[in-house]
């Protein structure tokens, strides 16, 4: 357990709605908050943390007293059932200066967002085997934040029944202003491409950059501001199930993703008055609005397991072949939000980061398979291994269950050119990812129609040619 003191700039600084992007240039958004430099994280995952912006804010010895320090209310967020075994149980108590309950009936927004998801039929999607593949979105050239800049690609299952998930995008250009978004139906795990989050939570804040995630846990009212104005990145969310990290089996008890890199935020707090402040709440996939005279970022103190967390892709420790073959892609599992069915996940999020590929007389790029899990990849930025051109960072291809795939024509000529020759060789500067569930995902109409989909992306791989001659053993010819 620690207990982390206040920021550096303390907190409700009153800054008049202004932050600094460089010197000179003033950006809008998330009202009265000021970004220092750094900010102060607590390390670790799934621990019990503590954090105080006011020492002595947290009561002593038990968690709902008659009177509060400092007169705050005491509230509870449940994560997971009341009777979740302990070692699952997800709960966090937060010390607030007005609790959530303090406002205006829900009105279902208007106008509605017609490209959010949270239930997937053939009422409202598609399927297909075919291979998928997505230009990257545009940038909006009208103002557009978080929320109207969210869109769903795919999905599968509901978030009434509690299983499935949901793959979003988001292009946005302007910072959530007088507005926190809450999401009742699951957990976001967000993955920026471009323009960094600066992500206000009742937790505290934090800062994530393109290379970094950040998982916001279903019920989290939550605020983006977008310092770097045009931003656009990927969202996986998950009905019914927590992200964790993945069991390492004969790996041992180090490697991949460390717990302790993984960064909660400490208290912070506002205390102005937000006239006509919105809450933005995503239930069944539909937004409903409510308005009240505070900011919801008034929890002085907190403590608990349930928090939000981010996380920084370079600290991955990748493990990789040796000697010869391919590993399967499971091997670069950062999280994983599991089923009830073991080693069978609801979503994996898997990365192919930068490392070196020492497999002798190995086909290395990605093999070709068929699978019974589905995927979404994405590109934050650099060149994929399995594709030499046509998949571009922002950009996003799904392969859906038993669908065919694998390296282009371009990529599988040039590795068998390589032959033996080049021996070590590093993959430099790229990171892709790749979301993968056990669930086959229904694509959703807006997706299919979009002008950033690429209809030619078969074709990357009708170049392939045989290369089969019997009287020849070993060699191509
Ligand atoms: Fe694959």
């Amino acid at each position: 357990m620690s207990i982390a003191g206040r920021d550096s700039d303390g907190g409700g600084d009153g800054n008049n709605g202004l932050y600094f992007r460089e010197a000179g240039e003033l950006i809008t958004g998330n009202p009265s908050q000021k970004w220092p430099q750094n900010i102060e994280y607590l390390s670790g995952f799934g621990s019990h943390f503590s954090s105080e912006a006011i020492p002595g804010a947290l009561p002593e010895g038990q968690n709902s007293p008659l009177v509060c320090p400092f007169g705050l209310y005491a509230e509870q967020l449940s994560g997971t059932a009341f009777t979740t075994p302990r070692s699952l149980n997800k709960r966090s108590w937060l010390y607030r200066i007005r609790p959530s309950v303090t406002h205006e009936p829900f009105q279902p927004r208007k106008p509605r967002h017609e490209s959010i998801l949270s239930e997937f039929n053939p009422e409202n999607c598609s399927s297909t085997p075919n291979q998928l593949r997505w230009k990257p979105a545009d940038f909006p050239e009208s103002p557009t934040d978080f929320i109207d800049g969210l869109y769903t690609m795919c999905g599968a299952g509901s978030s009434f029944l509690r299983h499935g998930f949901a793959i979003h995008m988001y292009a946005s250009n302007k910072s959530m202003e007088n507005c926190a978004f809450c999401n009742a139906d699951g957990d976001f795990l967000i993955v920026p491409q471009s323009g960094r989050l600066f992500i206000t939570t009742e937790c505290g804040r934090l800062q994530v950059s393109p290379g970094e995630i950040i998982v916001v846990p279903q019920g989290f009212r939550f605020s983006v501001g977008l310092p770097d104005g045009p931003s656009r990145g990927y969202v996986a969310e998950v009905f019914g199930s927590h992200f964790e990290l993945p069991n390492l089996g004969l790996i041992g008890s180090n490697g991949l993703a460390s717990p302790r890199d993984f960064c909660a935020p400490t208290a912070w707090y506002e205390n102005d008055d937000h006239l006509g402040y919105t809450i933005v709440q995503k239930f069944g996939g539909d937004l409903f609005t409510a308005k009240q005279n505070f900011s919801p970022f008034n929890v002085v103190a907190w403590h608990g397991n349930y928090v939000p967390y981010k996380y920084d892709l370079s600290k991955f420790c990748p493990f990789n072949t040796v000697l010869f073959d391919h590993g399967d892609p499971s091997i670069n599992t950062v999280l994983t939000a599991p089923t009830d069915k073991p080693g069978v996940a609801l979503l994996d999020f898997v990365i192919f980061p930068p490392r070196w590929v020492a497999a002798e007389h190995t086909f290395c790029p990605p093999y070709y398979h068929r699978n019974c899990m589905s995927e979404f990849m994405g590109l934050i930025h650099g060149v994929y291994e399995a594709k030499a051109e046509g998949f571009f960072p922002g950009g996003a291809t799904i392969h859906a269950c038993m669908t065919p795939h694998g390296p282009d024509s371009k990529t599988y000529e040039k590795a068998i050119d390589r032959g033996e020759k080049s021996g070590p060789y590093r993959i430099k500067e790229a990171l892709a990812f790749m979301f993968e569930s056990s669930l086959l995902p229904r694509i959703c109409p807006w997706a299919l129609e979009s002008p950033s989909r690429d209809p030619d992306y078969y074709q990357c791989w009708i170049g392939l040619k045989s290369h089969f001659s019997p009287e020849r053993c070993g060699k191509l010819v």
